[in-house]
């Protein structure tokens, strides 16, 4: 590797930015990530499910694969995050139960399960009152639902804590800064990148991991970059820790609550085309709320603490886009819509390999931005 190409600049310190620094800076190499608010915005606002299984979705058995490896080596990677951070990250091995709320819901979760099932997933149907066994909060309503045993959830909050701490242990720099350009030399290779405030940043090295706003940079190919803001709104609830909602992430087909194991859940998300806006709306809290009460009436007893409204990167094909592009030493990786959490430790050790070594995956292969190469409406 040329001398030059060890000074690496990362744009965007959310999950994805802050691992792959991690794990580049733990290879050894010179790091610097730069972010004007790293760890609050898109990761910060995330829900932390880890439900390959559960939101598996009919089409996208390519990224089912990822999706899986990456919740695979979630264990793995969170232990070296605490290792290397001494934080905890919030993991919990609590499996989804995904229930029914009338008929219309249990026949398309028994073709949902048709599917689970054709792709080898751990997904147990059962009745209604075996759900309630399960989770005696739910609604004596419900129809029955699927389990997903396998399907987890962290604290994406706790998450990127421990991986600014991580980052930093590990010699990674923060800069606190907005990139605008990524400029290249004759050569066709990067060469620095220049800041809002008027600074240039030489490097050898670049990874653009900057979610929704990952487009908007100077000097990345628009099409390795094709990605728009998909609004996503979510509430907190609180009750006492002792007397939790349910044990395991609860989800309808529309809403899902994730326990955080201090008597906090947070319930999301809508799903919404808004551009880059962020409001939160009363309509959405009040949607997210009629839902989640419909399955768990005893949320309306919990106190509302929070909202938050976040911008998941959406791809045009729900897929994240990871690889090398067509300028020397400019990587991407973004585009990860409703599976930035999920696939962190994925991307991660995916783009250090790449970064580091030259060396593109067999698992993050097929997510190259090459395959938008056509434009970024294919
Ligand atoms: N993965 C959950 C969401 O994007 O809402």
């Amino acid at each position: 590797m040329a001398p030059e190409a060890r000074d690496v600049v990362v744009v965007g310190g959310g999950a994805i930015g802050l691992s792959i620094g991690w794990r580049i800076a733990a290879a050894g190499l010179t790091v610097t990530i730069v972010d004007a608010a790293a760890g609050s915005g898109s990761s910060a606002a995330a829900a932390g499910m880890l439900a390959p299984a559960s939101e598996a979705h009919f089409g996208e058995t390519t990224l089912l694969a990822l999706n899986l490896a990456s919740a695979e080596s979630y264990p793995a990677f969170v232990e070296e995050l605490e290792d290397t951070s001494g934080l905890s990250a919030g993991y919990r091995r609590c499996g989804t139960l995904v229930v029914a709320r009338h008929s219309d819901d249990g026949a398309q979760l028994i073709r949902l399960h048709d599917f689970q099932k054709a792709h080898g997933l751990d997904v147990k149907r059962l009745r209604s009152r075996e759900c309630r066994e399960l989770e005696p909060a739910l609604a004596p309503s419900i129809r029955g639902g699927l389990l997903a045993s396998g399907d987890h959830a962290v604290d994406n909050r706790m998450l990127v804590v421990a991986l600014l701490e991580a980052c930093t242990r590990s010699g990674a720099r923060l800069h606190d800064g907005r990139v605008t350009e990524v400029r290249s030399g004759d050569g066709g290779r990067v060469t620095s990148v220049d800041l809002a405030d008027g600074e240039s940043m030489p490097c050898g090295a670049v990874v653009v991991a900057a979610g929704c706003w990952s487009g908007s940079i100077e000097g990345v190919p628009p099409e390795s970059v094709p990605v728009r803001p998909v609004k996503g709104q979510l509430l907190y609830l609180r009750g006492p820790a002792e007397l939790p909602l349910a044990s395991r992430n609860i989800r309808s087909l529309d809403v899902y609550v994730v326990g955080r194991g201090d008597g906090r859940v947070a319930i999301g998300a809508t799903v919404e085309e808004m551009g880059f806006d962020t409001t939160v709306t009363a309509g959405a809290a009040h949607a997210l709320l009629r839902d989640t009460i419909e399955i768990l009436p005893g949320a309306a007893e919990l106190e509302l603490v929070e909202t938050v409204a976040g911008l998941r990167p959406g791809s045009p094909d729900n897929a994240p886009i990871i690889g090398a592009t067509e300028i020397e030493g400019l990587t991407v990786a973004t585009g990860h819509y409703r599976n930035g959490i999920l696939l962190t430790p994925v991307t991660a050790d995916a783009v250090a390999e790449l970064v580091v070594n030259g060396k593109t995956s067999d698992l993050i292969a097929p997510f190259g931005p090459a395959r938008f190469a056509a434009g970024p409406g294919t």
